[in-house]
């Protein structure tokens, strides 16, 4: 579903992202782990379309972000660290909207406020102005819009970095839920724990390489945090 082939780019001079490969299935939870600066919000913008690769390409679904934007943003969500929302607006109305926007074509109440449930959004919330809302909250409508759009695949950027343990395990526990439901999931995070807990595969990247592959459901949060900071280490 989300596939980086040979996946470069320059900012200038300077190689912010350099020859990256790894592919993103349905059901899968791909986490890209890495120091400040790694490359893995330049990964996710790439898979967004925001900008062009220097090389390589970044696909959705086989199809190039940059060549058929539509397309490409029907089939994606994107939960960034904080999730854009009209302060004015309620969480019901936030995601009738960006809904709408997504070209979701059953807005009715009923469903708006189902998808908003699931997301594990208190119902006293849902006809509250946002700019009353959480940091939680906030991530809970974005996870709601992923719900509704049915998005095959998310990209995620630091999504849970400011949210308490409980809220951030639950946020975890309804990625968990979309991905059983064959959702292809690409997170950036600094949250080795969790990576570890929700993920199937695990990157770890450093100064825009991709150093090292690891299968999440066959490591130890102990070795996993050694091979991390072996990585983090390296200087070539
Ligand atoms: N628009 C830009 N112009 C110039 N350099 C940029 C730009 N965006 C990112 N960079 C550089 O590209 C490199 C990778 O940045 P990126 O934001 O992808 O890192 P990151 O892994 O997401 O880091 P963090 O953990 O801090 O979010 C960094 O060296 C950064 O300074
Ligand atoms: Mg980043």
């Amino acid at each position: 579903m989300l596939s980086a082939k040979n996946l470069t780019k320059d900012h200038g001079a300077h190689r912010a992202l350099d020859g990256v490969n790894f592919t993103v299935g349905p059901g899968d939870i791909y986490c890209l782990l890495g120091a400040n600066g790694a490359g893995k919000s330049t990964t996710i913008k790439l898979f967004l379309g925001f900008m062009q690769p220097t090389a390589g390409c970044a696909e959705v679904d086989g199809l190039n972000p940059q060549q058929e934007p539509q397309a490409v943003r029907r089939r994606l969500l994107y939960i960034p660290e904080n999730v854009a929302l009209y302060d004015e607006l309620t969480g019901f109305e936030n995601l009738d909207y960006f809904a709408r926007l997504a070209g979701v074509a059953d807005r009715s109440p009923a469903r708006l406020r189902e998808s908003l449930a699931a997301a594990g959004l208190a119902r006293e919330a849902f006809e509250r102005r946002v700019a009353h809302y959480s940091k939680g909250m906030r991530q809970k409508v974005g996870i709601a819009l992923a719900i509704i759009k049915e998005a095959k695949a998310m990209l995620l950027d630091e999504p849970t970095s400011g949210l308490d343990p409980e809220a951030s395990a639950e946020f975890h526990d309804l990625l968990m839920r979309q991905r059983d439901l064959g959702a292809a999931i690409l997170m950036a995070t600094h949250d080795l724990f969790r990576a570890r807990e929700v993920a199937t595969t695990i990157g770890l990247m450093q100064a825009g390489r991709l150093r090292r592959t690891i299968d999440a459901t066959a490591i130890t949060a102990n070795d996993l945090e050694s091979l991390y900071l072996e990585e983090m280490g390296r200087r070539t």
